[in-house]
């Protein structure tokens, strides 16, 4: 027996799933952007969030372009029982992933001091826990079908970020697992990329407070182009996709300054923030 979920309590039978690609985080954004390109490209999806009406949405516009219908799994990824919820939801219309997208993900904006310690440990749940949960989940059904992972990391996640401490740090965490895990799948066929978007006009910018958003020119990428690039480059195998020419150097910062050095530079933009 085959069954990657022992504790769903519904059978599937090895290899009778039909291969799906799981996508979290799908009601907005680069999630949504994502599900796009996943369905251009014929894959079957299924969209992931907690605000079903979004999902409804994005479902029926993919649908409505022609491509084949999504599912959807309203879900709140940080309960601790979400991974399982999304399990069962799967095993019961007997789909299985191929292809699981960790996009979900939010970012808080201030002192790690001064901000709601819940909401910053609902963040590690989401952007960490949820996502090693789900990594580590379908591990035989993704090399059954020779696919992979991909991890919504960010540009964040290679320099240190006062005034965004505990979100850079969750994405040094999703970049570093990522690589890692990718490492140790490679036998079993399975790719995992780790995709790291520097800013995307999405709802990301509300949720975490920035209100008056100013990226020096360049930086700033569309959630479409995110996608798409993730996408090909999940295809290829890349370890690290890091879109647009400026984000590039942000990777290399960290071999020419000491990270306390950055650590000032980046508390400059926060110190601003703190005045407006
Ligand atoms: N936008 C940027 O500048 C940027 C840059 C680098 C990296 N990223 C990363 O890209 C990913 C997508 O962000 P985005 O920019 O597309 O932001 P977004 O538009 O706010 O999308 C976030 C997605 O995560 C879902 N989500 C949030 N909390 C959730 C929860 N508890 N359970 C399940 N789903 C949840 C949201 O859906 P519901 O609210 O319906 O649950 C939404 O679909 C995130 O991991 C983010 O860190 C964004």
């Amino acid at each position: 027996m085959d069954m990657d979920s022992p504790a769903t309590g519904v059978h599937v039978a090895a290899g009778k799933g039909r291969p799906v690609a799981l996508i979290t985080g799908a009601s907005s954004g680069i999630g949504a952007a994502l599900a796009h390109v996943f369905a251009q490209n014929g894959h079957e999806v299924v969209l992931a969030a907690r605000r079903e009406r979004q999902l409804a949405a994005i479902a029926e516009r993919i649908r409505a372009a022609g491509y084949r219908a999504p599912h959807i799994v309203p879900v709140d990824l940080t309960r601790a029982d979400s991974a399982e919820h999304l399990a069962q939801a799967l095993a019961a219309r007997h789909l299985e992933p191929a292809f699981l997208v960790n996009n979900a993900g939010y970012g808080l904006l201030g002192p790690a001091a001064k901000l709601d310690r819940g909401e910053q440990l609902g963040m590690i749940d989401l952007n960490c826990r949820s996502l090693t949960d789900l990594s580590l989940r379908w591990i035989n059904s993704l090399a059954r079908h020779r696919g992979g992972i991909l991890n919504v990391a960010s540009i964040s996640g290679f320099i240190p970020g006062p005034g965004m401490s505990v979100y850079n740090a969750s994405k040094a965490y999703v970049i570093s697992f990522s690589v890692g895990l990718r490492r140790e799948l490679k036998p079993k066929g399975i790719r995992v990329t780790a995709l790291c978007p520097g800013p995307v006009p999405t709802e990301f910018q509300a949720r975490a407070g920035i209100l008056d958003v100013h990226y020096p020119r360049g930086f700033d990428r569309s959630a479409e182009d995110v996608a798409q690039q993730g996408y090909r480059g999940l295809m290829r195998n890349r370890a690290v996709v890091v879109p647009g020419l400026h984000n590039k150097l942000v990777p290399w910062l960290p071999r020419f300054l000491p990270r306390d050095v950055l650590a000032g530079l980046v508390y400059g933009r926060l110190r601003r923030w703190e005045d407006a």
